[in-house]
């Protein structure tokens, strides 16, 4: 039940001190406050950066589901807090304890960044406060780190590559050249790719790699050419994933070295890259052209909200704010009740736009995996890559 007892004020001091007290790992767990007033929601997001875009993305659709709920949260009124985390990772667990312990809010949704995300999984774990995770997709965070506090409604770095691999095989592709961004994101989505490309029978022939977020490829470009493999598989996302689909066809790759990806590669970017980017087929947990009435309403909806197309980050704030209404109601807003809050989140059956998904044992969806195409702007779908997909939450001691 919602408290009518005067809301206790903190006495935690907002210094700086704090903040250094966090960064140094001597969190003080989150002081139990009266659930009554506003729920306040902090934003962690990348708003300047290469993943920019997709953090609007996410906090866009997030709103909106709240929106479409009389934008409440189990009765309550929400108060909102931003962050912009730069997606800079030595700045994660800084920016993460400006939303807990200055603000003091009841729950923190982010971030897009893996190496950011290890900063926010620290805050969370330390302070205990309700973590909300609508894109990385950083292993550790539902595996060896998960805690009963995090809940992402997003994939695993290697859940939509795992499925990469045996839809190039059948397409031809014997041999490949993997290329990415070195860190957490590109190093987990190869994982996933090589296990699936091994067993289908393929082989990897180089891995190339260049630093976050650098987008000099020509080099690397140069090197594919001369290895000359039946294709090239990737992970790159945001405004670095738009210039490397240029880049590959403007180095006369396309057409000649098929390329695929993890489907991040082809999100929110097919205005920027054009024509280059036609005929690419990747793996995802959502498409643009799935044929529902959930995702058409959705994308109406959205493209009304907000003038633009929705793609895969608008889905996963929108589904990381269904998951959230979903769990406020069931405890009629009090987010004290944290046994039964986590409990109601764990057996959520989301209604998405990408098609119904549930909660893992150790807090990831178990989904399904669309091969697309893109055409003419749209990644459209070609096939099921995998159905109900999980992660193996592997050293994960929840469930
Ligand atoms: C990540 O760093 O986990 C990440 C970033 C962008 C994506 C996907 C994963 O599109």
């Amino acid at each position: 039940m919602t408290s009518r007892l005067p809301s206790r004020r903190l006495i935690l001091s907002q210094s700086a001190a704090v903040i250094g007290a966090a960064s140094a790992g001597l969190l003080l767990p989150q002081t139990v406050r009266a659930q009554s007033g506003k729920v306040r929601v902090g934003f962690m997001l990348p708003y300047t950066g290469t993943f920019a875009q997709l953090g609007v993305a996410i906090e866009n659709g997030f709103r909106l589901a709240l929106e479409q709920q009389g934008g409440k949260l189990g009765g309550r009124e929400i108060e909102y807090f931003k962050v912009d985390d730069e997606s800079d990772p030595s700045k994660g667990v800084e920016n993460a304890s400006k939303l807990v312990q200055r603000d003091k809010v009841d729950v923190l949704v982010g971030t897009v960044h893996s190496g950011v995300q290890m900063g926010i999984q620290k805050v969370a774990r330390d302070s205990g406060v309700l973590s909300l995770i609508p894109n990385a997709g950083v292993h550790a965070a539902t595996r060896s780190l998960c805690a009963p506090n995090v809940f992402r409604t997003s994939f695993s770095n290697s859940q939509p590559t795992r499925a990469l691999g045996k839809a190039m095989y059948d397409r031809g592709a014997k041999t490949a050249v993997w290329i990415t961004w070195k860190y957490a994101a590109g190093d987990e989505a190869f994982e996933g790719f090589k296990e699936g490309y091994l067993a289908a029978g393929g082989k990897i022939i180089k891995e190339l790699g260049l630093p976050f977020p650098n987008v000099e490829f020509q080099a690397l470009l140069t090197e594919i050419a001369a290895l000359n493999p039946d294709a090239v598989a990737c992970f790159f996302a945001g405004g670095g994933a738009a210039k490397f689909i240029r880049d590959y066809a403007a180095a006369g790759l396309k057409g000649k070295i098929p390329l695929y990806g993890s489907g991040f590669l082809t999100e929110g970017v097919l205005a920027a890259a054009g024509p280059a980017a036609d005929g690419i087929i990747t793996t995802m947990h959502y498409s643009d052209s799935l044929d529902t009435p959930r995702n058409k309403a959705f994308r109406l909806a959205y493209a009304t909200a907000y003038r633009s197309q929705p793609d895969v980050y608008a889905v996963q704030g929108y589904d990381t704010g269904l998951l959230l209404i979903h769990g406020a109601n069931a405890v009629k807003g009090d987010f004290n009740s944290k046994p039964a809050l986590y409990k109601a989140m764990e057996s959520a059956v989301i209604d998405s736009p990408r098609g119904k998904w549930t909660m893992s044992k150790s807090h990831n969806p178990i989904q399904d995996i669309y091969l697309r195409q893109v055409e003419n702007k749209e990644n459209k779908v070609i096939g099921v890559a995998a159905k109900a997909m999980a992660d193996s939450g592997a050293g994960c001691k929840m469930g």
